[in-house]
């Protein structure tokens, strides 16, 4: 008999465990996918980290977490710097003035403060009633036409005039020619990838891959005391509410013999709407990769549909009131404990989750 039954071998799922286990519990990890490591998951192809599902670079202000990730792994220095690509245009990222310069030509923060202030006026708008009006009032109308407009339109399959305005609250713009994305204090890729923090999360307990909790669940159940569920909450109750949606992807990925550098950075963004995939990474460059042969992978955005891998939550007013009865639910069951990013229908980054799973933690042991 287990103390835990943990469905999901995700960062959640696997924190989790790894904790549980160091206190003495005992716990059977399930994932219905033939490898651990849920969405973080790296494979080793040509000697080269791949991300399978999508870019991950881990980024934090928390001291706390950041020591606990390197609890697991050695990080190494990658900065997250993607470039934009506008019909053979390139452009850094975010909006920095090294972007100014190359729109406008401009070289002083005040030139470029001026031309961003000059868009804005001439747009006239004040009371932004869509995506499209809320990005022009924040950034004015080149920003928006040339590395706004096109990827998101690809990333939400709508017109941005269609989007709500809530979806930008901000653009992050900044006035000095640092094209680091983040802004927090620590930030890397763990070297030879996240699967071997999930492999050093799990060892010594139980793991049992290509499980679909569902196939098997009242034999599940019947092995632990408790469950600590990672999957889709309205697959829990049967979607007795309806179903939530998500926003998917799908990923192609090549190997290219006949370059050892393709783009020469990981992450590039199409920004026009001609290109329907709104990103290239090219794996190597996460790790500094000196190999013969470079991996990439396009990242096209499609339509989810029941079945479909969820990627991105659509936390639009129906969706967050189907979620809020499913909470409901959730938060009267006594023996089981929902986490993770499809248990709590929200969009997490690494450090957020393993945050979420560690006061669970604190939440259960004390
Ligand atoms: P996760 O989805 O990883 O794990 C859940 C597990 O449960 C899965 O393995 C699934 O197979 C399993 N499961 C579900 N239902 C089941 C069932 N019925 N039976 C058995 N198993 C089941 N974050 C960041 O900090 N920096 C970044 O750069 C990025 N980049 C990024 C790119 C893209 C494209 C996405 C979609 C996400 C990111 N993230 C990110 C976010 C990051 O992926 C996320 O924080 C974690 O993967 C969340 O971990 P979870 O354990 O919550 O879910």
């Amino acid at each position: 008999m287990y103390d835990y039954l943990v469905v999901g071998a995700g960062l959640f799922g696997s924190v989790f465990a790894h904790e549980a286990n160091k206190r003495g519990k005992k716990c059977l990890v399930v994932d219905k996918r033939d490898h651990i490591g849920g969405n973080v998951y790296t494979e080793q192809i040509e000697g080269i980290n791949v991300h399978k599902y999508g870019a991950h670079i881990f980024h934090t202000n928390n001291q706390k977490i950041w020591e606990y990730v390197n609890g697991f792994a050695e990080f190494n220095r990658y900065t997250n710097s993607p470039m934009a690509h506008y019909k053979g245009e390139l452009y850094n990222l975010p909006f920095n003035m090294n972007t100014f310069n190359k729109l406008w030509g401009v070289v002083s923060p005040d030139e470029a403060k001026e031309k961003i202030e000059q868009q804005k006026v001439a747009s006239g708008i004040s009371e932004p009633k869509n995506l499209e009006e809320q990005a022009i009032s924040l950034v004015g109308t080149d920003i928006y036409e040339k590395l706004i407009k096109g990827y998101t339109e690809k990333q939400w399959g709508r017109s941005a005039r269609e989007l709500p305005a809530f979806i930008i609250k901000r653009l992050p713009v900044r006035f000095t020619y640092d094209n680091n994305y983040f802004n927090d204090r620590y930030q890397g890729i763990p070297v030879g990838g996240y699967t071997g923090i999930i492999e050093k999360m799990l060892k010594g307990i139980d793991v049992r891959l290509n499980v679909d909790f569902f196939e098997e669940r009242q034999e599940l159940e019947g092995l632990a005391d408790k469950v600590v569920y990672t999957g889709m909450i309205d697959h829990y109750y049967d979607y007795k509410y309806g179903v939530l949606e998500y926003r998917s992807l799908q990923f192609e990925t090549n190997i290219l013999d006949d370059t050892d550098n393709y783009q020469g950075n990981a992450v590039i963004n199409y920004t026009d709407e001609e290109i329907p995939y709104t990103r290239i990474i090219e794996h190597k460059h996460f790790e500094f990769g000196t190999q013969d042969k470079t991996v990439i992978t396009k990242e096209y955005p499609t339509e989810w549909k029941p079945g479909d891998e969820p990627y991105y939550p659509i936390n639009d007013d129906k969706n967050n009131e189907m979620y809020k009865k499913y909470k409901a639910l959730s938060t009267n069951e006594k023996n089981v404990i929902f986490g993770g990013r499809l248990a709590t229908y929200k969009y997490y980054d690494m450090h957020q989750v393993i945050g979420a799973a560690l006061a669970t933690v604190d939440k259960e042991f004390g």
